[in-house]
């Protein structure tokens, strides 16, 4: 049964991506609920599927939609598979180096139609304005999407998703992986809709410092007309920054994986290293509810294994 309706994903049910996860919330000693966005209906594309379902609602066929991002960006991938799902173009503007295993990105890029120019991050606005030129002269609609779908309707599509997730689970504690903050400022939307006073979402950064990262957090929530006050958003499990595992995330993705939940080093293992983290130190209380937020990046979890990460070598590129 449909349980909300997501613009442009009517027929998704958001509690179909719900899960209890019994034995490993028995191993952590919590009430253990899993959202799991990486197994929402298209690969690869994660969170960022429903940030684009609010984004692009509009436009019509044959457009083309232009976005930027890393090589590696989950937001690059989802777009792509986004627009040849609805039969539109879509053209990315990526940064970052060729070679290694960004060459299978690209590949996923290409087999779903996209084009993309890959350009130094000082020549990626005018990148974007020769594209979207480029689409007027050839008659068709651009839509300019922001990178990682950072924008008021991406963060209030993701508040109608969670809505009936957290109205279901009624969490203590929600932990999820935070970037652009655009799914902190969603799942919050919601909480305060629901009027869930007493369920913190905690943000594990997994790029930027705290007091940046919690400040556009705060913006984004204003600009949906909600109350930016109590954002959590911490970047003590960030390690040397985007993309670099932690050995704690490391241990993580292995330990997660024991009970078949694949998580990533760039993302979900930092999230989920936070979330353990917590409970060790009591700050979340044994028997508590806690909905781990699992944000997607299935690609990257299939890519860099523990022992891949552990070579160091930095997992994808921040949209
Ligand atoms: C798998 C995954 N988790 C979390 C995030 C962070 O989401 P947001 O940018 O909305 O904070 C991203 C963004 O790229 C992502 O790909």
């Amino acid at each position: 049964m449909r349980t909300a309706i997501v613009p442009g994903l009517e027929d998704l049910d958001p509690l179909a991506f719900t899960h209890r996860a019994h034995r490993m919330g028995g191993a952590l000693g919590v009430d253990l609920c899993l959202q799991r966005d990486d197994l929402l209906p298209v690969p690869f594309a994660g969170n960022k599927w429903i940030k684009l379902a609010g984004i692009v609602e509009s436009a019509e066929g044959g457009a083309v939609y232009v976005t930027n991002g890393g090589i590696h960006s989950n937001h690059c991938k989802a777009t792509a598979l986004w627009a040849a799902h609805h039969g539109h173009r879509c053209h990315l503007v990526l940064h970052g180096e060729r070679g290694g295993d960004r060459e299978l990105s690209l590949d996923i890029l290409r087999r779903a139609g996209a084009t993309f120019d890959i350009v130094p991050p000082t020549e990626i606005a005018e990148t974007i304005a020769a594209a979207v030129d480029r689409a007027h002269a050839d008659g068709r609609e651009a839509v300019v999407i922001p990178g990682g779908g950072h924008s008021p309707e991406g963060i209030l599509a993701y508040s109608e998703y969670a809505r009936p997730v957290l109205r279901e689970v009624v969490p203590d504690v929600v932990v999820h992986a935070s970037g652009t903050g655009g799914t902190q400022a969603g799942i919050l939307h919601a909480t305060d809709q629901l009027s869930l006073t007493k369920t913190r979402v905690i943000g594990i950064s997994v790029a930027r410092p705290a007091e940046r990262g919690r400040r556009v957090v705060v913006d984004a929530l204003r600009g949906v007309g909600a109350v930016g006050a109590g954002v959590d958003f911490r970047d003590e499990h960030m390690g040397m920054g985007y993309g670099i595992p932690t050995p704690e995330a490391v241990e993580s993705v292995r330990w997660a994986a024991q009970y078949g939940l694949m998580l990533d080093t760039t993302y979900t293992g930092k999230a989920f290293a936070g979330l353990q983290e917590m409970i060790r130190t009591g700050e979340i209380e044994r028997g508590s509810t806690v909905l781990f937020w699992h944000t997607g990046g299935g690609y990257l979890a299939a890519l860099g294994g523990p022992t891949a990460a552990h070579e160091g070598e930095p997992r994808g590129a921040i949209a």
